[in-house]
């Protein structure tokens, strides 16, 4: 094993800094389904890292096109210059996306699609002479990232709680979906809860009234708020709403983009067209730092149709459309057509329901959720520790070889589309052992 680095200089992200600095968990590298740690031991990646990793971790396609890239043109801005990777791979996640997106305009992250995508909407409205709408929606327990207009229409507290002052204003928030009272243990989509949708219209549009309203932005399942499944025909009603009112609906797929519901994109599984499409994550399955926004197409036209001379939308990031990130993207959408991966991820997901729903009757488990390929159990809190039992389960699971995130009460899952059924098993049988162990 080689020395351990000096951890005092890097400030972790989203992170218990002093715990880690007492015991870190560094990975030195992976394979497939697997990161190995600097001892060797096997970690099966059951969240794909933080829900990107979709075709496994360092699969040869990706890294060869990342080495090939990196040779050739390390990179070149995308401010009035280009290179052909950048249009080819807008084309081709656009030939997934649902008909009538046509254009992509890329971020590094899912933090800065998001914020893009609010930004289209806000100016889109003003090209139309509407600039009045500038309220925006989001939704309780949502997350949208960290950059502030994301924060402003994310709905987690935690997260919030030390900018309140500086969020945006004119943002209002709908009730989330989870009721364990009504649906716990609830196998995919419930079939009661469209109604909870009305809440738009009966409550916001009735007290600012539609025409003051830019855009509604959920995510089409909430991963980072805890995996929470939208009951049928929610998100339907929430579009019948939007159109009625001229609100754009913004669909956050930073993790249920790429394949996690066996569909290329979640507005495809449910059958419903938002006007927006925020992506990260998966298009590089991870391996580099790429996201963006999907826009349709009577949007983009507006932008081009606008008689402001010179650049259309003023907005954009250095790297936009980085070549490496560009050829991660191209290495990806290889892997997911050439091993049909969305389509194993679709046949994989009645075995992943049934495998989650087998620790109902676990101690402590009061609530197991699945859809796809993204679940969560939701564990009675114990007294006086909020969030302890997840926090030690999962570090229970890792050191038994199963890499699980906490999040509140719950812990998540979000494997690989790669996972085997054998996989599947033994990552939720090390939950089921550490459960009855910790008990
Ligand atoms: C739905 C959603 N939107 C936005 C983000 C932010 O993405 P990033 O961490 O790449 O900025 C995330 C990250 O988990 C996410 O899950």
């Amino acid at each position: 094993m080689s020395t351990p680095p000096d951890l005092s200089h890097y400030w972790m992200p989203f992170t218990d800094n002093r715990k880690f600095r007492r015991s870190p968990r560094l990975v030195a590298s992976a394979h497939d389904e697997y990161f190995v740690t600097p001892d060797g031991r096997e970690v099966f990646d059951g969240l794909s890292t933080l829900w990107c990793a979709n075709a496994g971790h360092c699969r040869a396609p990706i890294v060869e096109r990342i080495a090939k890239q990196a040779a050739q043109l390390d990179f070149v801005s995308s401010f009035s210059m280009g290179h052909p990777p950048a249009f080819e791979l807008a084309a081709r996640i656009c030939a997934l996306a649902p008909e009538g997106f046509e254009q992509a305009f890329f971020t590094n992250s899912g933090s800065e699609a998001v914020d893009t995508a609010l930004k289209i909407a806000l100016a889109y409205h003003r090209l139309r002479d509407e600039g009045h709408r500038c309220r925006l929606v989001g939704r309780e327990r949502g997350y949208h990232g960290v950059n502030i207009a994301g924060l402003s229409v994310s709905g987690l507290p935690a997260n919030r709680k030390a900018f309140t002052p500086v969020l945006l204003p004119h943002v209002d928030h709908l009730s989330h979906t989870q009721n364990l009272e009504l649906r716990a243990f609830c196998r995919g989509q419930a079939a009661e809860g469209a109604e909870l949708a009305d809440e738009l219209e009966q409550r916001i549009v009735a007290r600012h009234d539609g025409s003051s309203i830019a855009a509604v932005i959920v995510e089409p399942v909430s991963g980072a708020g805890g995996v929470l499944v939208p009951p049928r025909g929610y998100l339907a009603r929430l579009r019948e709403i939007c159109t009625r009112h001229g609100i754009l609906l913004i669909f956050d797929e930073v993790i249920c983009g790429f394949g996690r519901l066996g569909r290329p994109f979640a507005a495809q599984f449910f059958e419903v067209q938002p006007d927006l499409i925020t992506f990260a994550k998966g298009v590089t399955s991870g391996a580099a730092p790429l996201g963006g926004v999907l826009v349709r197409r009577e949007i983009h036209e507006a932008f081009m149709a606008s008689d402001q001379p010179g650049v259309e939308f003023a907005h954009g990031y250095t790297w936009s459309g980085h070549p490496l990130a560009c050829a991660a993207g191209h290495g990806a959408l290889d892997l997911y057509a050439q091993e049909q991966l969305f389509e194993r991820a679709d046949a994989s997901a009645p075995h992943f329901e049934n495998a989650i729903h087998a620790l109902r009757g676990e101690p402590n488990v009061i609530d197991c959720r699945n859809l796809g390929l993204i679940g969560a159990i939701e564990l009675a809190p114990r007294p006086g520790a909020p969030g302890a039992r997840a926090t030690e389960l999962a570090q229970r699971a890792w050191d038994d070889g199963v890499f699980v995130r906490p999040i509140g009460e719950s812990l998540a899952f979000c494997p690989p589309l790669t996972s085997s059924a054998a996989q599947i098993d033994r990552m939720f049988d090390v939950v089921g052992q550490a459960l009855r162990a910790t008990a």
